[in-house]
């Protein structure tokens, strides 16, 4: 069923048994490729929580968890967005494998920004698990890109930890902005 955000209309398009599914694949991935490890899962808030949260159930090796917050400020223009951490990386990440978990990478600015920053404290390797990817708005090529939930084209979505104007983060099914426009 559609449903109204503010002034806009948005359709169903992953509902959360989807999502579901891919996380005990994504899980099953992840623990086999860290078999050995004991890997950092860097949450990137707040979109991610409730894709950090569920994909924490279905990794079964020994892992620790934190947080960090990248916020984009505005100036007059809401295309100049500038990157900020408002809540900093709190652990020691060195010599660590560490994974970052995004709900998703759009242009891929705010997750260059941060890789950025993560690199700077020497881990032993960084990866990224993303729940959703727009390839067709992709701004830079990334290598650590090695966990997607969707592809998706470029539309808008919000629900399950993604936000249009602050809300929608709490619905379980994603969906999709009805029509071409793109919040600005
Ligand atoms: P990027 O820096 O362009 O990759 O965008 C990353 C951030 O923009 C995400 O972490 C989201 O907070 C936000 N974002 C990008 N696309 C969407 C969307 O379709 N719905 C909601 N938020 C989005």
């Amino acid at each position: 069923m559609k449903m109204t955000i503010d002034d806009k209309t948005f359709e169903p398009f992953i509902e959360f048994n989807m999502i579901e599914k891919r996380l005990r694949l994504m899980g099953i991935q992840l623990n086999l490729d860290y078999e050995d490890k004991v890997p950092i899962f860097i949450c990137v808030l707040n979109g991610a929580f409730m894709f950090m949260a569920d994909l924490m159930k279905e990794v079964h090796i020994g892992c620790e968890t934190t947080f960090v917050k990248v916020a984009s400020y505005h100036g007059d223009t809401k295309s100049s967005g500038n990157l900020i951490e408002q809540l900093p990386l709190l652990i020691d990440i060195k010599g660590r494998d560490v994974i970052v978990v995004e709900d998703i990478v759009d242009t891929g600015r705010t997750l260059k920004f941060l890789l950025e920053k993560i690199y700077q404290k020497e881990p032993a390797s960084v990866k990224v698990a993303t729940l959703l990817l727009k390839p067709d708005a992709l701004e830079y090529q990334f290598d650590e890109i090695s966990f997607v939930g969707f592809e998706i084209a470029n539309d808008f979505v919000v629900g399950y930890g993604l936000d249009y104007k602050g809300l929608g983060r709490n619905m379980a099914d994603i969906y999709r902005l009805v029509g071409q426009q793109l919040p600005g």
